[in-house]
């Protein structure tokens, strides 16, 4: 199987994490529209869905999926998003798609947080995906010294700014052993919006696309 059709598997899967008659919390990605494409056929058995981003909004919408934002709910059962990498306790690495502050958002809202992922994406420790920031833009060069002094190259990515207006360092070459402890220090640095580290917002489940199917993994 290709890596798309392995996100479209574990995609249709997480329908079954999806609960009847609630809002659905949706995340943003490759993996994700695969799952709003599959969330479509259930569209009359959900009230709709909490978007992350401004591309998720259009393909929910586009399907005719009733759309609210994070700001208009105050709790959800499930939070169904993807990831760029996730580890063995289910922390995960996510921004690729430069979305990371209003997942987090979306997935504080949530009781649990069901990613979806190809088996690429499973690691043994975070880091070799580059680790994105959303950053305030007057912060870049400091930012980056600190994140030096750690050993990281952080890199502005060209050309993006985040649908909240704000660009995203990446940052290569971190060897992330206690994403808890380092989703604490850089949430605590002048100028950082949101680090893409899930720690505290960890995965409750993950279902890994293999080769021999869908895995199931608690934590
Ligand atoms: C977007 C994300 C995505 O979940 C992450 O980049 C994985 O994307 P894809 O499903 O396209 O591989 O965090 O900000």
């Amino acid at each position: 199987m290709t890596q798309d059709e392995l996100k479209a598997l574990v995609a249709r899967a997480a329908l079954q994490h999806v609960v009847p008659g609630a809002w659905v919390g949706v995340g943003t990605g490759s993996t994700v529209n695969h799952f709003i494409d599959a969330l479509a056929g259930m569209k009359a058995q959900i009230a709709g869905a909490v978007s992350s981003s401004v591309a998720s909004t259009q393909r929910l919408r586009a399907h005719g999926i009733l759309v609210r934002e994070a700001h208009e709910v105050e709790s959800l059962p499930v939070y169904i998003d993807g990831a760029d990498e996730i580890d063995g306790q289910g922390c995960m690495i996510k921004g690729g798609g430069a979305a990371l502050t209003r997942e987090k958002i979306v997935a504080d809202l949530a009781a649990r947080f069901v990613c979806i992922v190809d088996a690429s994406k499973r690691v043994e420790v975070l880091g070799r995906f580059p680790l994105p920031v959303e950053v305030i833009d007057l912060a870049v060069p400091q930012l980056q010294r600190r994140f030096a002094a750690l050993g990281g190259r952080a890199l502005l990515r060209a050309g993006v700014l985040t649908d909240n207006g704000h660009p995203i360092l990446d940052v290569h070459g971190l060897q992330i052993t206690d994403p808890l402890a380092m989703e604490t220090e850089v949430n605590q640095w002048p100028g950082v919006v949101t680090v893409g580290l899930f720690a505290r917002h960890r995965a409750s489940l993950c279902l890994l696309g293999t080769a021999q199917g869908v895995q199931t993994v608690a934590y």
